[in-house]
Parts: structure tokens; C-alpha cells; sequence
């Protein structure tokens, strides 16, 4: 593949389009990155970056400082891209049904400028069957151009395929690499097109599929893992109740060589964990309780431990928590779906409370808490523990794990 040739565009330069673009740009590609956020352009195209994502910003200087990625707002004429890679948000509404107004708008984006050979890949995280409503839209934006029939086998003007990114933050750069890719083509002549292009930059097996298998695939990997989430959250519920240490307890039953129970914690955050299951439950009701009733039991445990951090204040009057950590994992700055979040928020509504945060990955916080008087942000390295009647490490993160507990201020079990 003549890579000099193939100008990639990604459209969305988030934490997973910024990274892509790059690694693309640093392969020998020319890459044309697309967003609305007129910000998020500025800073790339200075040589910086707007996400916290290790090595990042180095590549991403790199590959603008020798002309090879280059981004923009909008799409012109005399971009002549060949691949189209989406990734935008896919988030659901307030009632769990998927949002694919960002996916669609894209389409709007690109339709206009598609030739016949280019490829669409989806990366966005998808309900299944989003990948033919492409086709479908693309359809209609463009009647000029013949766009595939799922599973019907030609030679149309247009290939597209759906590829799910499954990285994890603060690796992004290292998984986008070595990770396995799946591919599913909405025909296997689009699966296997895609396919070659993902073979020149993935050093993983990149594995091809059915456009709705792949969909399904990724939405099975974030189900798994938030079920087996829930099952330890919902332990350390019952361990609770009995009177049980649910750390020893866990300990004692990974001794037996089949069985893996995971960390219980403060709920399940994010983009994708957080999200992905209702997009099953959203498409198979009546086949989905395990996952929907995973899905509320993650939701619900920032409620029980603001409840039993509560129980414990009742006799202090105006008593000072302190929370380490807002952001939905350890080690990075995204506090999307964060269950840290939560249990801020639920604590500042009893207006009893002095809530302090501490987060060093953010210099403000969130929108939703500076609603609140009773909560502040604090430096973790001017604070002591000494002074507070409580404090919660919601989030591993590195720098926390030091941390000597004192005697008053103990943490609830997560
Ligand atoms: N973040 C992760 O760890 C992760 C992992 C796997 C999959 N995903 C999936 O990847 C997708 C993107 O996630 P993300 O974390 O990168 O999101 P993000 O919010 O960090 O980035 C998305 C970017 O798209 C831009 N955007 C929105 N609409 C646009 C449009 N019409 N045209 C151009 N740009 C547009 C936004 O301004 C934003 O910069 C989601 O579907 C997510 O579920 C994310």
C-alpha cells in the first residue's frame, strides 16, 4: 500500500481520534484531522495537545512540525482524502437509547467529498447495525455513488467497516500498536480493504468479521467487564451487611485457582464501560437482565457509600470529608461517567457537609460540583489528613497509594 498516497482523514480528534491521527501521521501517512471543537484545532495544530494521553503530545508535535498532520474544522474541496475514520462520541440519551447524532453528522461531513474507492471506517463504540445506517445514510447524501448492501457481495463505489478501538487510557499509544483489531466489513470485500489499510500501522492480528459481529464484539467486551464489576461491588455490599472484610474475603477466594474476583469501588465510570451495556439492554430487552440489572448495581453503589459515610458522620456536626480523585480510572484526567463525580455530588447535597477534593490531574472543577458552595478543590501536596473527619480515596491513582491513614479519618470500604 503506497501510504504517500492515501491521505487519511479522521474526524474527531478526542482521546481516541487525536491518538489514531497520530500514530497514522508518524507511519508515513498525510493525515487531515477533523473537529468542531475550534480549540482543540488550535492547540494540535501549535504542536500541542487538549487530552492527557502519555507521549502524546510529542508525537503529535512531531508529526505537525514535518507537515503530515494537519487540522481543520471542516472538510474542502482540495483535501481528496481516500480512508474516512469516525471517532466521534456515541453517548446514550436520558433515557439509555444510543445517541448517534455525532456518527451521523460526520456522514453529513464527509458525504460530500467521497469518491469512488474511498473507505468509511466506523471506530466509535456502535450499537449493532449503525455501520448499514452509514450505508444507508450515505445513500441518500450521495445517489451518485452505489454504497454496499450488508451481506451482499459486489463491487460498489464505496467500502465501509467498522473497527471498535479497545485501548486503555494512559496505553492508548502502545494499544493502538500491539492490540488485536477486529474488522467488520458490512461485505467481506470492505472488510478485507479496511483490513490491509489497518495492516500497515497495527502490529496486532487484525481479524475480519461481519460489520454486526464486530459491533457486537466490542459491546461484549465492556458488558463482560461490567458485570464482573458488579458482582464485586454487589459482594461488598453483602460483606457489609455481615459483618465481613471484603478485601480478605476476596483474597481468600482468588486463592482458588478458577475464580477471579475483581476490586469492588465506587461505581463504574466512563465513556465506554458506563455506556456500551445499555446499548445491548437498548436492542434485546427481554434478553439482557443480567447485563441491565450489572448495569444498575454499578449505578447504584455511589449511593451506598455516600449512605455509609453518612451513617458514620451522623454525630459530627459539620463534619470535613475529603475525596482523592474524581476521574473515572487512576492515572488520567477524564471524568466522564466518573463515579467519583457522583459521590461528590451526593455529599455536597447534605449541606452539613465540608467536601474537599483533590484531583491533580484538573486545575477546575466540573461544572456539576462548582453548583456547590460546600466543595473545593485542593492541592494534594498542602493537604494533611489530620485534618479531616473523613476522607475516601474514590481513585487509585499513583500518587494516593502512599498515602499513611490515620486513625480518625478512615476510609468507608468501597
Ligand atoms: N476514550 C476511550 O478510552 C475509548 C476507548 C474505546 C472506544 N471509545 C469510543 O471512541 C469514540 C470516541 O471517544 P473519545 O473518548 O475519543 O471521545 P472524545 O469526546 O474525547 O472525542 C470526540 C471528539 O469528536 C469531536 N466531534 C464531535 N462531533 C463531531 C463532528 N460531527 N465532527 C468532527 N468532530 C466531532 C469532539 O469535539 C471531540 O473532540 C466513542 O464512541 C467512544 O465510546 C473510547
Amino acid at each position: 500500500m503506497d501510504k504517500s498516497n492515501m491521505k487519511v482523514c479522521v474526524i474527531g480528534l478526542g482521546y481516541i481520534g487525536l491518538p489514531t491521527a497520530a500514530t497514522l501521521a508518524s507511519n508515513g501517512y498525510k493525515v487531515l484531522g477533523i473537529d468542531v471543537n475550534q480549540n482543540a484545532v488550535d492547540t494540535i495544530n501549535a504542536g500541542n495537545i487538549h487530552i492527557v494521553e502519555s507521549g502524546l503530545e510529542k508525537l503529535v508535535k512531531v508529526a505537525v512540525e514535518r507537515g503530515n498532520l494537519l487540522a481543520k474544522t471542516a472538510m474542502s474541496e482540495t483535501d481528496q482524502c481516500k480512508i474516512f475514520m469516525i471517532a466521534v462520541p456515541t453517548p446514550f440519551m436520558e433515557n439509555k437509547k444510543p445517541d448517534l447524532r455525532f456518527v451521523q453528522a460526520a456522514i453529513e461531513s464527509l458525504a460530500p467529498h467521497l469518491k469512488r474507492g474511498d473507505c468509511v471506517v466506523l471506530e466509535s463504540t456502535s450499537p449493532v447495525g449503525t455501520t448499514a445506517k452509514i450505508a444507508s445514510w450515505i445513500k441518500d447524501l450521495r445517489p451518485d455513488l452505489s454504497v454496499p448492501e450488508e451481506n451482499v457481495e459486489a463491487d460498489y463505489d464505496i467500502n465501509i467497516a467498522y473497527c471498535p478501538e479497545r485501548v486503555l487510557p494512559g496505553k492508548i499509544l502502545f494499544e493502538i500498536v500491539h492490540n488485536d483489531r477486529i474488522i467488520g466489513g458490512l461485505t467481506k470485500n470492505c472488510a478485507d480493504k479496511v483490513q490491509a489499510f489497518y495492516e500497515t500501522f497495527v502490529k496486532g492480528e487484525c481479524i475480519t468479521t461481519k460489520a454486526r459481529t464486530a459491533a457486537m464484539c466490542k459491546l461484549t467486551e465492556n458488558a463482560y467487564r461490567d458485570v464482573n464489576i458488579a458482582f464485586a461491588n454487589e459482594l461488598s455490599m453483602i460483606c457489609d451487611e455481615q459483618g465481613i472484610d471484603v478485601w480478605e474475603l476476596r483474597e481468600l477466594a482468588n486463592r482458588h485457582p478458577r475464580v477471579n474476583v475483581l476490586k469492588p469501588g465506587p461505581g463504574v465510570g466512563g465513556h465506554c464501560i458506563a455506556v456500551d451495556p445499555w446499548f445491548i439492554v437498548n436492542a434485546s430487552p427481554e434478553r439482557s437482565r443480567l447485563i441491565k440489572t450489572a448495569r444498575e448495581v454499578n449505578d447504584y453503589k455511589p449511593n451506598y457509600l455516600v449512605q455509609q459515610i453518612q451513617k458514620k458522620l451522623q454525630h459530627i456536626e459539620s463534619p470535613r470529608i475529603l475525596c482523592l480523585g474524581l476521574s473515572y480510572k487512576p492515572n488520567v484526567d477524564d471524568l466522564r461517567e466518573s463515579p467519583a463525580v457522583e459521590v461528590v455530588k451526593l455529599l455536597a447535597k447534605n449541606k452539613h457537609f465540608q467536601v474537599y477534593v483533590c484531583e491533580p490531574h484538573v486545575d477546575v472543577l466540573p461544572e456539576e460540583l462548582l453548583a456547590f458552595n460546600n466543595v473545593s478543590l485542593c492541592d494534594y501536596q498542602e493537604i494533611s489528613l489530620d485534618d479531616f473527619d473523613h476522607f475516601e480515596r474514590l481513585v487509585e491513582h499513583d500518587i494516593f497509594m502512599n498515602l499513611k491513614t490515620n486513625q480518625a479519618a478512615e476510609e468507608v470500604v468501597a
